[in-house]
């Protein structure tokens, strides 16, 4: 059974791929189809649909990872789009996670000032938050997602059957996104959502579902960031830090668990302003401790982290700006903190809340 949820411009459609994406690809006949995949789903997810498209596709393969969303790809994709005489009536499908979904979006929108695509996420992750609402990008000069458009793909596919292909670590990445949607939106969804293990978890499906429906009435009433998609950054200030300067480390951490990380402050800077109650804050500590074995920020990373968030395109001079909470179920966006105060959350973050 599949599950149509509608934004402005385009459906999302849950369950399985097989069944909704062969009408939708009827549209194509007679045109050119290229499917962009990284050498994980490649290897593992294109099989899947590979039945459903013609026979002569073109398949362009890029390295995994994010330390690749970047121009050097993009030329590499824009040339194999000429290459191939791609032209403005083809078809692009996007297949994976979010840097094969941001990065190729990217790319088929300026390409010849813009070519059709759809997005048929692979990762937890980019199910419930990449594929959908439009922004597309890559990360440039270590700023994450710096460089990019809002343009809507013609359709998304999200089927949860690529979940069996995943890592434990990605799956647990992209839970992350869903805690955070819980959190900013609903204190109900948030309690059965705490209530789930990610290692015995089966059916994920509804799961995606009401996660995807937090985000589809967002970006339905503000597709381009101009109020209330700012809630979906709650995690994201520190978050998209923490991973910017983990990015070329050994250790990088994936994007949901410095969203992770970012959660647990960005919630301690909730609970300091009174917005969470003690309890709400030490509930959502200790299932964040517990889902993502959360460690703390390396003491010598810090100046790199701070100067990365002043970079971040949502802060002026230093102020540093933050969507917040409280009480869970509720989001405060603007919310504004200078340098010293956000170094001490870290601090207190290092040093007390990890004990
Ligand atoms: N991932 C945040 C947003 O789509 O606005």
């Amino acid at each position: 059974m599949t599950e149509i949820l509608a934004l402005a411009n385009y459906d999302v459609f849950v369950g399985n791929c097989t069944e909704s994406l062969s009408g939708f690809l009827s549209n194509y006949s007679h045109r050119k189809v290229v499917v962009l995949t990284d050498e994980h789903t490649h290897t593992f997810c294109l099989d899947r649909i590979r039945p459903l498209l013609p026979a002569d596709i073109l398949e362009i393969s890029i390295p995994a990872g994010e330390v690749h969303k970047d121009l050097n790809t993009c030329q590499f994709i824009w040339g194999k789009l000429l290459e191939f005489g791609v032209n403005r009536n083809d078809l692009m499908i996007n297949l994976g996670g979010g840097v094969v979904g941001d990065m190729g979006g990217f790319c088929a929108s300026t390409y010849k000032r813009g070519i059709d695509f759809i997005q048929i996420p692979t990762t937890l992750l980019s199910m419930v938050d990449a594929s959908i609402g439009g922004k597309l990008g890559i990360d440039f000069n270590g700023v994450k997602n710096s460089i990019g458009v809002f343009k809507d793909p013609k359709a998304v596919f999200v089927d949860p059957f690529f979940l069996d292909t995943l890592p434990k670590r990605e799956l647990r990445s992209g839970f992350a996104e869903i805690i955070k949607h819980a959190l900013i939106s609903d204190e109900i969804l948030w309690r059965q959502i705490s209530s789930i293990n990610i290692h015995t978890e089966k059916n994920w499906t509804p799961i995606i579902i009401d996660s995807l429906k937090v985000k589809q009435k967002i970006v339905v009433e503000d597709p381009y960031e101009k109020g209330l998609r700012k809630a979906l950054n709650f995690g994201h200030t520190i978050g998209h830090g923490i991973e910017g300067v983990m990015l070329h480390k050994e250790n990088s951490l994936l994007h949901g668990e410095a969203i992770a990380i970012g959660m647990a402050i960005e919630s301690w800077l909730s609970f300091h302003k009174g917005f969470l109650s003690e309890e709400e804050f030490i509930s959502i500590l200790i299932f964040l401790k517990r889902t993502f074995n959360l460690q703390p920020i390396r003491e010598e990373l810090i100046d790199d982290f701070i100067l990365l968030m002043k970079n971040d395109k949502k802060n002026e001079s230093d102020e540093i700006h933050f969507a917040v909470i409280g009480p869970i179920g509720k989001v405060h966006v603007d919310f504004v903190r200078d340098v010293p105060f956000v170094k001490k959350a870290l601090e207190i973050f290092n040093h007390n809340l990890l004990q």
